[in-house]
Order: C-alpha cells, then sequence, then structure tokens
C-alpha cells in the first residue's frame, strides 16, 4: 500500500465530536473516521494558507468540473448550470424540505435509516412517514405494496433515499431505483437521492445513481453529493447538491441562498478539487483497508460471537450493521451497559428507528488495531450483559 491507515492518529484535544469522551472509551459511533485525510490534500490546503488570505470565494468552473468528472466514471452525467453548492448534506435537505415540501406534509423515507433525515423533517413541522423494510435472512428488501401506501398518501410529498443505504448497507439494484422512480412520479412525490456514501464500497462493487437510470428519475429528483464522507473532511463543511429538473433547481437554489448555505470557506472549495481529481488511489486503497476491517469482524463473529450477533453484510459504507436480537430489544440500554462496562461506544440502532430497536451500528474507519481491541471489548461486553440478565 502506498497510504498508510495503520497509523494510530491522537484525535483528542482537537475539539473532534467522536473524540470527547474519557480517556478509557473507545468511540466507534458517529460517521467520521479515524484516518488521515490523503497527503495530497494537505499539501494543497497548506500550499493555500501560504497566500495568506482569506476572503469570499467564488464557486468557480474547476469545482464544478471535478464534481462533473468524478460522477461521470460512476455513470452520473450533469452540466455545470445543474449543480450548485451547498455547506453540507444535511442543511441542504433541511432547505429542500422547508421548499418543495408544505407544512405538515409527509416525507416518506425507508427505516431504519440515517437519524438525522428525521430531525429536517420534524424541526420543519413536516411528518416522516416510515415505509419499514423487510428483514430477512440477513437482508433488508423494500416492502413495495407498503412503499406504495405512503406515496400515494394525499400529504406526501416527498421521498428521502438513501443511496447507498446507512446504516445498512444496502447498495440498491438499477431495477429498485427504476421502480421507486416510477412510483414516486406516479404519485407526484420529489425524491431527494442523498449519496454522500457512494464511494465507500467493497471492492468490485458499483452503486447507481438515482438520476442515472432514466428521465423520470433524472427529472423528479434532487441528489445531494459529497467528497465528505469518502475523504474524511465533515468538518470542512462542502457538498453540492445536483438537479437536472431546471424548475426545481431554481426552487433549490433559492432555498439555499436564504438559508445562507450558498457560500464556501476557502477549504470548502480547495478539498473536493483535490480529492475527486488526484486521490483515486488514496480511495481504492481506503476501500480495501475498510473491506479488511469488516472480513476481520466478521471472521471474529463467526469464531467468538456467532450465538450472539450476526453482521448485516452490506455492500457499502465503513459503518456495520450488528443483529443483536439474539440478546437485546432494547439496543440503547445495551449500548450503555457497553459504554459504562467496556468503555466501546457504539451507535445504538434504535435511533434509526424501523427494526432498530434490536441493531447496533459499528463504524469501522479507523486502524485495525482499535477494530481489534472493540472486538475484545464487544466479546466482554456481551458476556457480561448475559451474566446480569
Ligand atoms: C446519509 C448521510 N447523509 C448526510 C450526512 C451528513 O452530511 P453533512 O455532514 O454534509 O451534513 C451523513 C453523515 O453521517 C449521512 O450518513
Amino acid at each position: 500500500m502506498k497510504y498508510n491507515f495503520d497509523e494510530l492518529i491522537n484525535r483528542r484535544g482537537i475539539s473532534s465530536v467522536k473524540w470527547d469522551v474519557k480517556d478509557n472509551e473507545l468511540p466507534m459511533w458517529v460517521a467520521d473516521m479515524d484516518f488521515s485525510a490523503p497527503p495530497e490534500l494537505l499539501k494543497a490546503m497548506k500550499d493555500r494558507i501560504d497566500n495568506g488570505t482569506f476572503g469570499y470565494n467564488l464557486v468557480d468552473e474547476e469545482w464544478k468540473d471535478a464534481y462533473i468528472n468524478h460522477w461521470a466514471k460512476r455513470g452520473l452525467k450533469f452540466n455545470r448550470d445543474e449543480i450548485i453548492f451547498s455547506t453540507g448534506v444535511i442543511a441542504s435537505i433541511s432547505s429542500i424540505v422547508r421548499r418543495v415540501t408544505e407544512v405538515a406534509n409527509n416525507v416518506v423515507l425507508l427505516t431504519p435509516i440515517y437519524n438525522t433525515f428525521f430531525n429536517s423533517i420534524v424541526n420543519n413541522g413536516r411528518h416522516p412517514l416510515e415505509s419499514e423494510m423487510i428483514y430477512k435472512d440477513g437482508t433488508y428488501y423494500i416492502d413495495w405494496e407498503d412503499l406504495e401506501t405512503k406515496l400515494s398518501n394525499e400529504e406526501t410529498s416527498l421521498f428521502i433515499f438513501c443511496n447507498p443505504h446507512n446504516p445498512t448497507g444496502r447498495v440498491w439494484t438499477k431495477d429498485e431505483i427504476e421502480r421507486i422512480g416510477a412510483l414516486c412520479n406516479k404519485y407526484n412525490v420529489t425524491v431527494i437521492s442523498d449519496e454522500i456514501h457512494c464511494d465507500l464500497l467493497k471492492p468490485g462493487v458499483s452503486y447507481t445513481p438515482f438520476a442515472s437510470v432514466n428521465e423520470t428519475n433524472a427529472n423528479i429528483s434532487i441528489t445531494t453529493i459529497a467528497p465528505t464522507k469518502t475523504f474524511n473532511l465533515a468538518g470542512i463543511q462542502t457538498s453540492a447538491i445536483v438537479c437536472k429538473n431546471k424548475k426545481l433547481m431554481h426552487l433549490v437554489d433559492r432555498g439555499l441562498n436564504t438559508d445562507e448555505c450558498a457560500e464556501p470557506n476557502t477549504f470548502a472549495l480547495l478539498a473536493p478539487k483535490v480529492v475527486f481529481n488526484e486521490c483515486d488511489e488514496w480511495l481504492n486503497e481506503l476501500n480495501i483497508y475498510i473491506d479488511e476491517n469488516r472480513k476481520y469482524v466478521r471472521d471474529y463473529i463467526n469464531n467468538n460471537l456467532k450465538d450472539y450477533v450476526k453482521l448485516v453484510e452490506g455492500d457499502a459504507l465503513y459503518l456495520l450493521w450488528l443483529d443483536l436480537s439474539k440478546i437485546t430489544h432494547d439496543s440503547k440500554e445495551f449500548c450503555d451497559f457497553l459504554r459504562k462496562e467496556t468503555g466501546l461506544y457504539l451507535a445504538e440502532g434504535i435511533k434509526y428507528r424501523g427494526n432498530g430497536f434490536e441493531f447496533l451500528r459499528m463504524n469501522i474507519g479507523t486502524q485495525k488495531e482499535r477494530v481489534k481491541d472493540a472486538m475484545e471489548r464487544l466479546s466482554k461486553g456481551i458476556k457480561l450483559y448475559l451474566k446480569k440478565n
């Protein structure tokens, strides 16, 4: 490997949300990796700092072209007038919710799903309408009948799609994406396709951009994309919105402007240009490293914990979804116990709703040494938990 993902970086004392924990604690909850950003980016940032000035920034064509070229390789083709800057995916989604739906409208989601979507809906006085997925043989499937019922509800105006899906790691098929598009179109429902995790894939796997499959999907959707999950840049606050429907794009653009999330800071503009243009090799190696971590967890569970834990094998994300239904129906209580007794801090599945009350989410975007430590702590925690109960 050209890049060193094994290096243990001390992230304490830098105001990291993830690492603001006790000395003995190992945080593996929030979606934030423990790896350094690519050296190519660090160098470009240092060079930019050397200029010494930090005035207002222009969203230039170079920034647009970096996104255009990166997603063209993934099958999503768009022009410069079909992409705009936003400070973050959640900022975009909240703004879009306010612009394309009315107060009290339903926003449909496939649950369990990334919890912050609920905030974007509820905090704006809209109603999240869950279409809970069917969990069968360790995989999640869309309940099509239920989804159609929820989309056809007269109060439904928006569907938020997570592609690939956080927390289950599901990479949706082209057929599924076409079918969702057809249903949303039938009931006049706009789609936000959040594709922030789309580059974090098992080696050899590819994903299907929602807007790429046909004209209908392109016409009814707004796609949110960013380099922040992939290259570990969340603190830089940078993302983009792609929309091929001019009228919809105008609405979204006005929304971002009035919500004041359309202005990039210096690094928000620089980072996507560097990582999308220069860091393919870093990304390939990252995905290999994460896959090795995934394999380690899978083997550890099979060898030591298979009576208690089942790994839901998605093809994407550095987040693992662990089925603990054999030992708990209250993932929050288990999570708190695990943290208190062993210091391992995972995310309780209940916050993703659906059947998440029996699951935990584990972030393996970290060094192998920490993943090994985590599995020992999980094993110890389960034994203590079973003894207690
Ligand atoms: C599906 C999904 N969307 C959005 C975000 C957050 O994006 P941002 O930091 O750009 O608001 C996350 C973070 O974990 C996520 O998992």
